[in-house]
């Protein structure tokens, strides 16, 4: 019998019938996030490539959902995507014709949507060689994701985003989620994809006010780690408002890659601290999207969630007034909101609800709280509080400039 000890020799500690035995390995993350202009057209190699790397036999089962919205707006997809799939029929199979599921917030409000990507998973036989394509806006894609995640523990998943925010951020990193009992994102793993594709080409049918929406995203990252974007963004706003494509895409590959960056070279990709810097902005962006029964957008909500955390950045003295003002104006000529009639919403006793978002913020993040605020523009730092007189100055600051604006 070899002797108790573990491997730096310890005894049993106290309360240890035997020596503890501890498991220390690293989970590599890699994968690839790329950019094309109609990836489901023949002559367009990038995805049979993608569904043909690696060792596992070909061809490989393939599932494909996609977004709903999507699919009314482009019903010639489901066809292109079977068309695309019968000229590489050596490295990949449709087990099924692709299935439409409901896309946009309703499909991270409830299971249904997660629940038929796992049935269908299960009647398809998806093997953990199989792929899961998820085609769609960035709240299909968090429920489709979930599912996948749990599908043999977590089966290969392509993400196709189709919105703009989808593409500089939500389809690009390792996170999923679905909302419960009014908690954003209550639910959900960490599971990177085996790759994301992004197909500007999806875009063209994007409604104008999603369009802009997925602008809120860029603005954040740029914020708080890239003062240079930040600048090219400014100069931008109008062209990114009225569909400029080609400065759309380099909003979308500059976006996804400060994204990426913080998620690879961050250190904590799995959040497993208490900061989270990409959510500049959102304690009050996601309350205030539940307040507003999601009519607002993510992105609007987010948007409107960094004027308020820009504007109280400035009342803290982290940037000057008049750097809150050039971005929040440069928000608004990009056409985004910087202030929502739920910011008014109150309890009986006259409490702002959306400072709730704090408290619930802080529930999300493990009991610590850290807000993350521009010091200077172009980068963050952390804070453990905030000064509820500040932001309710804040407030009001934002709400006597949107009065003065319609007046
Ligand atoms: N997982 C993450 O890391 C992460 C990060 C940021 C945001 N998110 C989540 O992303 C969601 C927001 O995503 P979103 O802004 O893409 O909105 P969305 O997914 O709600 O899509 C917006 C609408 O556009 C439709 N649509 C999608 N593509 C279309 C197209 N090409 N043409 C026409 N209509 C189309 C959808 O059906 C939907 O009705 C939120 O739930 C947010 O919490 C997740
Ligand atoms: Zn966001």
């Amino acid at each position: 019998m070899p002797e108790m000890k573990s491997k730096h020799g310890q005894e049993a500690a106290a309360g240890e019938a035997f020596p503890s035995i501890e498991v220390d390995t690293q989970v590599p993350v890699r994968y690839r996030v790329h950019f094309t202009d109609d990836l489901f057209v023949r002559s367009n190699p990038l995805l049979a490539s993608v569904l043909r790397d690696g060792p596992e036999p070909l061809p490989r089962k393939c599932l494909c959902f996609i977004d709903g919205g999507l699919a009314a707006a482009q019903p010639e997809l489901d066809g292109r995507i079977r068309y695309y799939f019968e000229g590489c029929a050596e490295s990949a199979r449709l087990v099924e014709p692709p299935i439409v599921l409901p896309g946009g917030e309703a499909a991270k409000n409830g299971f249904g949507v997660a629940q038929t990507v796992l049935e269908a998973a299960r009647a398809a036989r998806i093997s953990r060689h199989g792929f899961i394509l998820a085609v769609g806006g960035g709240a299909f894609l968090d429920a489709a994701g979930f599912a996948a995640s749990l599908v043999h523990r977590g089966v290969r998943l392509i993400r196709v985003p189709s919105t703009v925010l989808a593409q500089d951020d939500a389809g690009v990193g390792v996170k999923n989620g679905l909302n419960l009992n009014g908690a954003k994102n209550f639910i959900g793993t960490f599971a990177p994809p085996a790759a994301v594709l992004n197909d500007f080409y999806l875009l063209r049918t994007l409604p104008d006010r999603e369009w802009i929406a997925g602008i809120a995203e860029a603005f954040k990252v740029a914020v708080i780690k890239d003062r240079e974007f930040l600048d090219w963004l400014r100069a931008n706003a109008g062209a990114l408002r009225r569909r400029d494509m080609e400065a759309m895409k380099s909003m979308i590959r500059r976006s996804a890659e400060l994204h990426l960056l913080h998620i690879g070279q961050g250190g904590d990709p799995f959040e497993q601290g208490t900061a989270r810097p990409l959510d500049f902005g959102h304690w009050s962006a996601h309350k205030l999207e539940t307040l507003s029964d999601y009519e607002l957008r993510h992105g609007e909500a987010v948007a409107v969630g960094m004027a308020l955390d820009l504007c109280y950045a400035a009342a803290v003295g982290f940037i000057a007034p008049a750097e809150a003002g050039g971005v929040i104006c440069a928000m608004e000529e990009a056409g985004l909101p910087v202030w929502h009639k739920a910011m008014e919403l109150k309890s009986e006793a006259g409490w702002p609800l959306v400072l709730d978002g704090l408290e619930e913020f802080r529930e999300h993040l493990g009991g610590e709280l850290a807000v993350t605020l521009p010091k200077p523009l172009g980068a963050k730092i952390e804070v453990g509080a905030l000064d509820f007189a500040k932001v309710k100055s804040a407030m009001n600051l934002l709400r006597h400039r949107a009065a003065a604006r319609t007046a």
